[in-house]
């Protein structure tokens, strides 16, 4: 999951077009997201033997690599993906230290454990920072000779999971693309290596982000005849998941990549959220989860894709009560942190066995604010113009900081106002090196809000989005 900033910059131009599932049951199997951050989840042991005995979950990723975690999964025979934190991507460019990695967080367990993949980072494609940016590859290709060097590659593949943002704004699936300038420096020899070492692309996609309540239906797999028609293919679209990973498969064909395998490494839906999201709710996030999971594993295909199956991996197998953020970002759970369920999106080997526990009689969502709510930075209320533009222009000058959005144009050009750029820009700047509150203060311009500032762009964003499906 990424800034709201770049959530909206990427999933507009969806909505900006848009406006049934068929086949059979599960191909593929399922995977889920397993991460830590909550106060009363059960141990290790107890998750793996539970998943393994009374799940059809057959993959689990970890957004670590911890030791007690791996050695619970020993002779489940579940493929677990362990990732190598952002923080440490940098040194892996150096080859003792990718040797030493494996050595210490991979070779001790893969004997016992089915790890498949090695994760190098998440969503470094849209972490906007150059350092990390810049290792990303070296990373990945160290790792990999690391893993050949112990003969554990026929098993073990190097891959990196990236979310939307690594996109350009696109109006229609076909015309899908990376962000300019990722494109031929990282991306380029990021597909080369997919290709040549036999990894997937992997993508967090989340029709769930940017919903309004005009695309409900479309992001929960309701509509299913008439769809809307990318205009670049002619194709229909029936849902928001296939436009995702068609927009993904266009741009990765562009650069001539179009035989790597596109696998979802993260998609959910929050059964729980704050009074202005969109959409949240058990029911909401049952049918968008089941759903998925069906529709990925028909064989259907996606209209760019047609007649396969896709690898996905639900977020997330717990609610996680110490992440920060809106409601929703602690309620993505399959499960409670006892592990009754929240809802039963099909996963279960027997269902008869299921006793649901609803959200509101077992985990009253912890309210924004008490663990430290998303923060974003805006201007100061009547602050001078003339310093509003320099913070623009200081903003959009940083490495790594992409105002493209904000130019004549750009998605989020209107309202053309220095006010509305200079939230845009410096909200980015502060969401980017890291949240610190003094990087929101260029000189007393910046303040700090709770208040979701993308919601201002919501009026925008109908307004365009009524304007369009006019012209259906
Ligand atoms: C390990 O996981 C892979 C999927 O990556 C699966 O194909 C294989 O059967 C699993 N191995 C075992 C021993 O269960
Ligand atoms: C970039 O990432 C590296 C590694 O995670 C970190 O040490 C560094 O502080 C980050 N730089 C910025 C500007 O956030
Ligand atoms: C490379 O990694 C090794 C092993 O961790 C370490 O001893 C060495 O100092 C590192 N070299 C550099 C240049 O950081
Ligand atoms: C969306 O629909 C819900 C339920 O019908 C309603 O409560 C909410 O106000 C609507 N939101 C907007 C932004 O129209
Ligand atoms: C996909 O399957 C359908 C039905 O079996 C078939 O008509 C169609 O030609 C297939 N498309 C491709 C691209 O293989």
């Amino acid at each position: 999951m990424t800034l709201p900033t770049v959530l909206v910059q990427i999933l507009l131009p969806m909505l900006l077009w848009a406006s049934a599932i068929k086949g059979t049951d599960g191909g593929g199997g399922i995977g889920v997201n397993y991460g830590t951050r909550g106060t009363t989840l059960p141990p290790p042991g107890d998750v793996a033997r539970f998943l393994a005995r009374e799940t059809l979950v057959d993959r689990v990723r970890l957004l670590d690599a911890d030791p007690a975690v791996l050695h619970a999964f020993a002779g489940t025979g579940l493929a677990v993906d362990v990732t190598v934190p952002n923080a440490v991507v940098p040194r892996l460019v150096n080859m003792s230290f990718a040797r030493r990695w494996v050595r210490d967080n991979v070779a001790p367990y893969a004997r016992a454990t089915n790890i498949s993949r090695v994760l190098v980072g998440n969503e470094v494609t849209t972490e906007a920072n150059r350092t990390l940016l810049l290792a990303i590859v070296p990373a990945m290709r160290n790792l990999h000779t690391a893993l050949v060097a112990m003969s554990l590659h026929g098993r073990i593949k190097v891959s990196t999971t990236h979310s939307l943002g690594v996109l350009t704004t696109t109006e229609h699936p076909s015309s899908g693309r990376f962000r300019d300038g990722y494109d031929t420096a990282i991306l380029r020899p990021l597909l080369h290596f997919l290709r040549a070492t036999g990894a997937p692309f992997m993508v967090n996609a989340y029709p769930f982000y940017g919903l309004t309540n005009d695309t409900l239906d479309f992001a929960l797999f309701r509509v299913s005849d008439a769809g809307v028609v990318d205009k670049g293919s002619g194709l229909v679209y029936t849902n928001m998941l296939d436009a995702q990973l068609d927009a993904v498969h266009s741009a990765i064909s562009r650069m001539g990549f179009g035989d790597v395998d596109i696998a979802v490494s993260e998609t959910g839906w929050p059964s729980a959220g704050e009074d202005w999201e969109v959409g949240v709710g058990a029911d909401h996030a049952r049918e968008y989860n089941t759903n998925a999971i069906r529709h990925l594993g028909s064989g259907v295909g996606t209209p760019l894709m047609p007649n396969r199956t896709f690898e996905v991996s639900i977020f997330s197998l717990f609610d996680e009560n110490l992440k920060p953020g809106p409601v929703s970002e602690r309620n993505f759970g399959l499960f409670h942190g006892d592990m009754t369920p929240v809802y039963d999106a099909g996963i279960f080997t027997d269902p008869a066995a299921i006793v649901e526990q609803p959200v509101s009689a077992k985990a009253t969502p912890a309210p924004a604010g008490q663990l430290g709510a998303r923060q974003w930075c805006v201007a100061t209320p009547g602050a001078d113009e003339m310093m509003l533009q320099e913070n623009i222009d200081f903003a959009c000058g940083q490495e790594g900081i992409d105002c493209a959005a904000i130019r004549p144009g750009g998605v989020c050009y209107e309202p053309d106002t220095v006010q509305g750029h200079a939230a845009y820009a410096m909200n980015l700047y502060f969401q980017s090196n890291g949240r610190h509150a003094f990087d929101c203060d260029f000189g007393q311009t910046g303040i700090l809000t709770t208040a979701d500032p993308s919601k201002i762009l919501i009026p925008y964003i109908q307004h365009k989005l009524a304007r369009l499906l006019s012209l259906y």
